[in-house]
């Protein structure tokens, strides 16, 4: 890890590049643009909640050029009711829009409307949980930052009485179910999924993956 770059807490002011990391990072690491190019509303669909609900629970890295990647989770026990609540009004932003005309020059965005309505069930997940969202900027991947915000939030649930997280991924080709089995979760559930429509060929799954608390304990499972 260089020495210039640096996990911390999130804060405030980390509200515009928390969320443009989203926008940035959302198709399986790549921008979420060829999908949906209402950046706004769509970090609102994905980070929102977190940010202002459960600002505690995100940390960020930090790097010379300023943040450059992000872990937002919850360990909070209705996380679930708050998320829907976000989600549904982020949805409702879109319809408006849409309705109105703002994305006729967007052909993407009336296809993953369709989508979003069309849906699939998303995997189920386990109870008593905390769970996770985590992403960072290509230039800045694969140097431990992840694994190091991880362990942080792991911490923190493990502060909280949880002694489980999730998170929710997308299996796809580039990116199997045996890779997420390899990096030491187990699958919980699993559905097909349609997200991001023809923009990553398939199949593509949408899977819940658990990792057991401690997480020295669930690394030692491995060997
Ligand atoms: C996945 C990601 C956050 C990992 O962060 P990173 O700093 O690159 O990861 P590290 O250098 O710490 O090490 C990679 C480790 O992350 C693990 N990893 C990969 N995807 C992961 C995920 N979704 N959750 C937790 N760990 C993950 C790997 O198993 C690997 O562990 P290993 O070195 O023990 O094999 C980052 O590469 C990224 O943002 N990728 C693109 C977007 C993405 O896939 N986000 C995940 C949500 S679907």
């Amino acid at each position: 890890m260089s020495l210039e770059t640096i996990i911390r807490p999130y804060g405030r002011k980390d509200q515009e590049i928390v969320r443009h990391i989203c926008c940035e990072t959302a198709l399986v690491g790549n921008p979420i643009d060829p999908v949906f190019n209402d950046r706004e509303i769509f970090a609102d669909l994905i980070v929102k909640y977190y940010l202002q609900k459960e600002p505690e629970n995100a940390f960020v890295v930090e790097s010379e050029s300023g943040v450059v990647g992000y872990l937002i989770g919850s360990t909070h026990s209705n996380s679930d009711f708050g998320i829907v609540k976000f989600g549904l009004h982020a949805v409702s932003k879109i319809l408006v829009k849409a309705i109105s005309g703002k994305y006729k020059n967007s052909p993407q965005n009336a296809e993953f409307i369709k989508r979003i309505f069309r849906g699939g069930l998303s995997p189920k997940h386990p109870k008593n949980a905390a769970h996770l969202h985590i992403n960072i900027l290509p230039d800045f991947r694969n140097q431990g930052f992840g694994t190091e915000m991880l362990k942080r939030f792991y911490a923190q649930a493990q502060d909280a009485g949880l002694n489980c997280v999730y998170e929710m991924v997308f299996a796809h080709p580039g990116k199997t179910e045996k890779y997420f089995i390899e990096a030491g979760f187990s699958i919980f559930d699993k559905r097909p999924s349609d997200f991001f429509g023809d923009h990553l060929p398939g199949p593509v799954s949408t899977l819940c993956v658990e990792r057991q608390l401690p997480y020295e304990l669930a690394l030692a499972t491995l060997s």
